[in-house]
């Protein structure tokens, strides 16, 4: 196989990345294969994958220079590959650098699609082809099955975006709930009667009333679960499943900075299928 595909350096860039993008890495990846295998049996007319925060392709472990795939060459070289795959950034030279990568994989490259530019605007983009090949009804053919992966590497991911691809008939969703990121905006952000980055990740003011009583219960831990809950229900109106397993680290893992052991970000996963729990 062709360096660009394995998990070596290949000459192109590759995200600088601390050890613990592994654990987010198995994790992805896993919901991938469980995810292909249960589904892709089924008639759909596609199965696509949408990762509107995709990076170059490649990692790369800054303490010991080993190379990982990232989430894009994970999900072109799954054994059961999906139909159509959207990859976006708003970084043109990720998008270049992983276009010449996925060049040399098996998936046709004219269902590989390239999106430069902000995911909460691209997201519309992806919205009118599913909803173009979701139009017709045929008779025996179900609609399009669809995978996102929202991993942006703060708070970029608005609420909005979730929202509109959740109007997808079929849309499981894993999202990094950027609990680092939070930590650093909740108290300013809380401070300030503008419209801010935090109120844009969760689509509403109300996550402050949240805040507020969790901050009150001088719980640090407490804060992010209220938190976490508050999002969770959000999904929930838009007619997803939640998970209900009582271990919180099975429910949405918690990705630590592996040398100081501060939480970085949780793994939300998000089904409208009573089988997306498993
Ligand atoms: C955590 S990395 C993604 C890593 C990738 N999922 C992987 O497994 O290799 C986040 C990426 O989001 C891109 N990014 C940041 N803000 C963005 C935005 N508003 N819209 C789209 N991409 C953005 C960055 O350029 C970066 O490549």
């Amino acid at each position: 196989m062709n360096d660009y595909l394995l998990p070596i350096a290949d000459g192109l860039p590759a995200r600088d990345s601390g050890e613990w993008v592994k654990e987010k890495l198995f994790y992805v990846k896993r919901y991938i294969d469980v995810f292909e295998v249960a589904m892709r049996g089924k008639n759909w007319r596609r199965r696509i994958f949408i990762d509107l925060f995709s990076g170059p392709g490649k990692c790369v472990i800054r303490d010991t220079n080993e190379h990982l795939l990232g989430s894009p060459l994970i999900s072109l070289q799954t054994q059961y590959p999906f139909t159509d795959y959207y990859f976006g950034d708003l970084d043109q030279a990720n998008i270049d650098t992983l276009q010449q990568r996925a060049a040399n994989c098996a998936v046709s490259q004219a269902n590989i699609h390239f999106l430069v530019g902000d995911a909460n605007s691209k997201v519309n983009d992806v919205i009118a082809d599913i909803r173009r090949f979701d139009k017709q009804y045929i008779s025996g053919i179900l609609p399009c099955l669809n995978l996102a992966f929202l991993d942006p590497e703060g708070l970029e991911l608005e609420w909005e975006t979730v929202a509109q691809l959740a109007k997808m008939n079929r849309m499981d969703l894993i999202i990094h709930y950027s609990q680092n990121g939070l930590t650093r905006n909740l108290d300013k952000c809380y401070a300030t009667e503008k419209d801010t980055i935090v109120d844009k990740f969760f689509g509403d003011r109300k996550w402050r009333d949240v805040y507020k009583t969790a901050l009150n219960r001088r719980e640090s831990i407490g804060i992010h679960r209220a938190l976490i809950d508050y999002y969770k229900s959000k999904l929930s109106d838009l007619g997803y499943v939640v998970i209900k397993d009582s271990d919180e680290i099975a429910r949405e893992p918690l990705i630590r900075n592996t040398q100081k052991n501060a939480p970085l970000y949780r793994l939300i996963f998000a089904s409208k299928h009573p089988l997306g729990n498993n």
